[in-house]
């Protein structure tokens, strides 16, 4: 399929202080759309200038949620070429999330090639600044006008851009992480896995609660027991037990992070035991008391490597590192970004130039 390619013919102002970007607050003048329809498959690429959709009040996604989203990053190196990090595996997941969620599978390439073109067409939206990226959303929504509880018969599936810095306002200094004990955002059999609107949604509660108490994230435990940790709002956790590293297994609630992925393969090939089981709320306060706990972190597109300086379980507080960034997040972040951004050689082939 060829993609078409329809300017705009009034740019946008782009922001002039990248240091003040933010997170997702402004996007850039183009989009990529390309529609499905049963029967005819996926059809009509093309990239437009940016702007409101139209769609009827009876869209099936308006209603029922039956959407997928993704999130991934374009990266400036300092000779000014552009950097994809792995987008192969947001569109691999896109597929896993799809399948859920009972929405045609997209071709792998062609959606990689689809992001490289639109990426192409706003190249001077990629900012330089360090710790700023244009970061790319695709997403796929049920376009069917029709309020029945049913797979759509049409689709869009969307990418849009934005210019953006760090994801938290505490950039890559420790983060405070509330504990959710009435509150859960997945079980297994549900769609925990799948990047999907329904799991954002569940979340809002609890995450206004702990911003209430002044908290940045919240820290989901298993749906059924309330006992194990699962993830952290917008991404995947780690901690440091006496030397070794653990992390949530991928048991059918947890989101399987691209960057969880990546640094695990980083830490395996330098040498590191990275261990994915069940890890309990407990066994980390235990840790902590017995002096054993060491670091803990979460890994995100969004979020990149965030450190955890504070955990609060129903009013009883740890300090995790003096609450500063521990080694191993501080490390991961020099090792992953240096890679995103070209500085560091690419030895695992995770790059791809635009
Ligand atoms: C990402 O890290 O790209 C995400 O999709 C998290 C998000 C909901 C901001």
């Amino acid at each position: 399929m060829e993609i078409t390619i329809r300017k705009t013919t009034a740019p946008r102002v782009k922001p002039s202080d990248e240091t003040g970007l933010g997170f997702g607050r402004s996007f850039t003048d183009h989009m990529f759309i390309m529609d499905y329809t049963d029967g005819k498959g996926w059809h009509d690429p093309r990239i437009v200038p940016y702007g409101p959709l139209a769609l009827e009040p009876s869209t099936m996604t308006l209603h029922y949620g039956q959407t997928v989203f993704e999130g991934l990053k374009a990266y400036r190196t300092k000779g000014g070429d552009i950097l994809l990090f792995r987008p192969e595996k947001n569109m691999e997941r896109l597929n896993v999330s799809n399948e859920r969620l009972c929405i045609p599978q997209i071709d792998v390439d062609f959606c990689v090639k689809a992001l490289k073109t639109l990426v192409d067409t706003e190249r001077d939206w990629v900012p330089s600044s360090e710790g700023t990226s244009l970061y790319l959303r695709p997403f796929i929504i049920a376009t069917d006008p029709f309020l029945g509880v049913h797979p759509s018969h049409t689709y869009q599936f969307i990418v849009i851009c934005s210019p953006s810095g760090q994801y938290y306002p505490e950039g890559v200094n420790p983060v405070k992480i509330w504990v959710e004990s009435k509150y859960v955002r997945a079980v297994k059999g549900g769609v925990g896995y799948s990047k999907t609107a329904a799991n954002y949604a569940a979340s809002l509660k609890a995450q206004q609660e702990a911003e209430d108490a002044k908290y940045t994230q919240v820290l989901w435990l298993d749906g059924v027991e309330r006992k194990y940790i699962e993830e952290v709002g917008t991404m995947n956790v780690f901690f440091v037990i006496n030397g070794e590293v653990i992390t949530p297994r991928l048991q059918g609630s947890i989101l399987p992070g691209i960057t969880r992925m990546s640094v695990i393969e980083l830490l395996r090939a330098q040498g590191r035991t990275v261990t994915e089981r069940a890890i309990s709320i407990q066994e980390v306060y235990d840790a902590h008391t017995a002096g054993t706990l060491e670091e803990a972190f979460g890994t995100g597109t969004a979020a990149v490597i965030s450190p955890i300086g504070e955990l609060n379980r129903d009013g009883e507080k740890i300090i995790l590192h003096g609450n500063t960034t521990g080694p191993v997040a501080r490390a991961l972040y020099n090792d992953l970004t240096g890679i995103q951004s070209g500085e560091a050689a690419d030895t695992f082939g995770w790059t791809q130039r635009v």
